[in-house]
């Protein structure tokens, strides 16, 4: 068992944390390059809204599960300004509302549009999962939360995300297919099988394969 493993609640957040910034990332990339072209070419509209999209859904549902699940339990337990973190999630959000109303037409005024609020989401972003991840390390949740209580909150964080997440057939290929490698493996592990061998991979194939271009 490596470190991270030892701790479902550690492991979970920084995997969500992996897939929010690397759907950001490729969104940011996505926009400077329709910029350059000036215009997104048919074959990727439809998949790239659904892109965007689903990232706003998924990381307001993070966002949800941190300030409903984690950060009361944490409270207790483990130091972090979590007034700010909390914060940062409201302020988030409605950066998130803002990048939903470019999705729906996107011109190029859209794109520019879309592209400078994302880049707000980034600013904010990036500093604080960095706040997160320094105050909730895999050594400081190890000692002070018993076992049996991180699988508990890891429990109802995935149990909540799905709930918060939009559709599945789109939510659940975004964050299966933002991940590689081992981290793909372990996210999914949580996941029953019919889901990860069945129900994604083959019967919702064709609901989010247009946003197979931005996927891994
Ligand atoms: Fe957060
Ligand atoms: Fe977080």
């Amino acid at each position: 068992m490596n470190e991270k493993d030892a701790s479902p609640v550690v492991n979970g957040l920084l995997l969500i944390h992996k897939i929010i910034t690397r759907g950001l990332t490729v969104s940011l990339q996505k926009c400077e390059e329709y910029l350059e072209n000036k215009a997104v070419p048919a074959s990727e509209a439809a998949g790239f809204t659904t892109f965007v999209s689903t990232l706003t859904k998924v990381a307001h549902s993070h966002h949800l599960s941190e300030d409903e699940i984690s950060f009361p339990y944490f409270r207790d337990y483990l130091e972090a300004p979590f007034d700010r973190l909390m914060e940062d999630h409201q302020s988030i959000s409605h950066i998130l509302d803002r990048i939903g109303r470019y999705l729906p037409d996107l011109t190029k005024d859209e794109i520019t549009g879309l592209h400078d609020t994302l880049k707000e989401f980034q600013a904010m972003w990036v500093p604080h999962i960095q706040i997160e991840e320094e105050n909730f390390t895999v050594q400081k949740v190890q000692e002070r939360v018993s076992m049996k209580d991180q699988i508990v909150i890891a429990k109802k964080m995935a149990a909540h995300g799905s709930r918060n997440s939009g559709p599945g057939p789109l939510a659940l290929p975004f964050l299966f297919y933002n991940l590689e490698g081992m981290d793909r493996d372990t996210f999914m592990k949580s996941f029953p099988l019919i889901v990860r061998k069945i129900l994604v991979p083959v019967i919702w194939k064709s609901r989010w394969e247009p946003m197979s271009p931005f996927l891994l």
